[in-house]
C-alpha cells in the first residue's frame, strides 16, 4: 500500500484528484469507481476546476457507484444520484448515460443487486475505485459484521452510520435505514484503489484498517490485500498510523 500524506484537507483533496485525473488521461475511456459522502467533495470540485480549464475530458468515462439509499428516487435531493448530478456530473463533460448507480426504488432490491454485478462484470470492472472510510471501518456501505459479503447486497445501516449520515437530512428519523452496496468483491476488483481520508475523527478507523488485523469487523482492512491500494490522507487522519508507513 502506498500511503501519501498531506497538510490538510485541500492538500489530500488535491492528491485524489491528480490520481483519478492521471487514470482518466492515461485511458480516457476508463471505468471510474465513485464514492459519495464529505471526504471526496474536494475531489470532485478539483476534477470540475481542471474540466472547465480545458485539461480534463469526461467525454469517453463511464462511472460506476458503490451505493444508494433504498427508498429514495433518483431525483430525491438526498439520493447519491443527486449528490453525483450536483458534486461531479453536472460539471464536467460526461454523459449521463455513462454513469450507472444501483437503483434505490427497483421493485426487487436483490434482482436490482444482481442487476448491478451483472453491469459491473459487462463493463469490465473499475481501472481506479475511489473510496471513502467509514467511522467504524465500512466502504461503500459494507458495514461491519462476523464475514466479507462480496457480491453487491442490500444492508440495514448501522446505527452510528445512520446518525453520521443524518447531517444531510434535516432529521435523524428521514434516514434511509437501508441502501444497496457494492460488495468487497466488486470493490476488490478493482485495478486500483484510492482511499481518500481527512480529519482527526477518521485516525481511528484509519489505524484499524491498516495497521491492524484483516477482519470483517473492520471491512476496509481487506483492502491490506489488494495489490494497488493508495491511502491518501491528511496529517490528522493519519496521526495513528504507525511512524514507517507515513511518507
Ligand atoms: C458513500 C460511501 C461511504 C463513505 C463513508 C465516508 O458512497 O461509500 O462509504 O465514503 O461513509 O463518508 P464521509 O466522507 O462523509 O465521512
Amino acid at each position: 500500500m502506498r500511503v501519501i500524506e498531506t497538510e490538510d484537507y485541500e492538500a489530500m483533496s488535491l492528491e485524489a484528484a491528480s490520481l483519478i485525473a492521471a487514470q482518466i488521461r492515461e485511458k480516457p475511456d476508463c471505468v471510474l469507481g465513485l464514492a459519495t459522502g464529505s471526504t471526496v467533495i474536494g475531489a470532485y470540485e478539483r476534477l470540475q476546476e481542471w474540466h472547465r480549464a480545458g485539461q480534463l475530458c469526461f467525454a469517453g468515462v463511464r462511472t460506476v457507484n458503490l451505493d444508494e439509499y433504498l427508498g429514495l428516487a433518483p431525483e430525491h435531493c438526498q439520493s447519491y444520484h443527486s449528490y453525483m448530478r450536483r458534486r461531479l456530473f453536472d460539471g464536467v463533460d460526461i454523459d449521463p448515460a455513462n454513469t450507472f448507480l444501483p437503483d434505490g426504488t427497483a421493485a426487487d432490491p436483490w434482482e436490482e443487486c444482481r442487476r448491478y454485478d451483472r453491469l459491473l462484470r459487462e463493463m469490465g470492472g473499475q481501472d481506479l475505485q475511489l473510496l471513502g472510510l467509514g467511522h467504524n471501518g465500512h466502504i461503500g456501505f459494507n458495514e461491519p459484521g462476523e464475514e466479507f459479503v462480496l457480491p453487491t447486497h442490500v444492508v440495514e445501516l448501522a446505527e452510528s452510520t445512520v446518525r453520521a449520515n443524518s447531517r444531510l437530512f434535516s432529521s435523524v428519523d428521514e434516514v434511509p435505514r437501508r441502501a444497496i452496496t457494492m460488495g468487497i468483491g466488486g470493490i476488490m476488483g478493482a485495478r486500483r484503489v484510492v482511499v481518500a481520508v481527512s480529519g482527526e475523527d477518521k485516525a481511528e478507523a484509519v489505524e484499524l484498517a491498516f495497521a491492524g488485523p484483516v477482519t470483517p469487523r473492520v471491512p476496509a482492512s481487506i483492502l491490506m490485500l489488494h495489490r494497488d491500494v493508495t491511502l491518501v490522507g491528511d496529517r490528522a487522519a493519519l496521526a495513528r498510523l504507525p511512524k514507517e508507513m507515513r511518507v
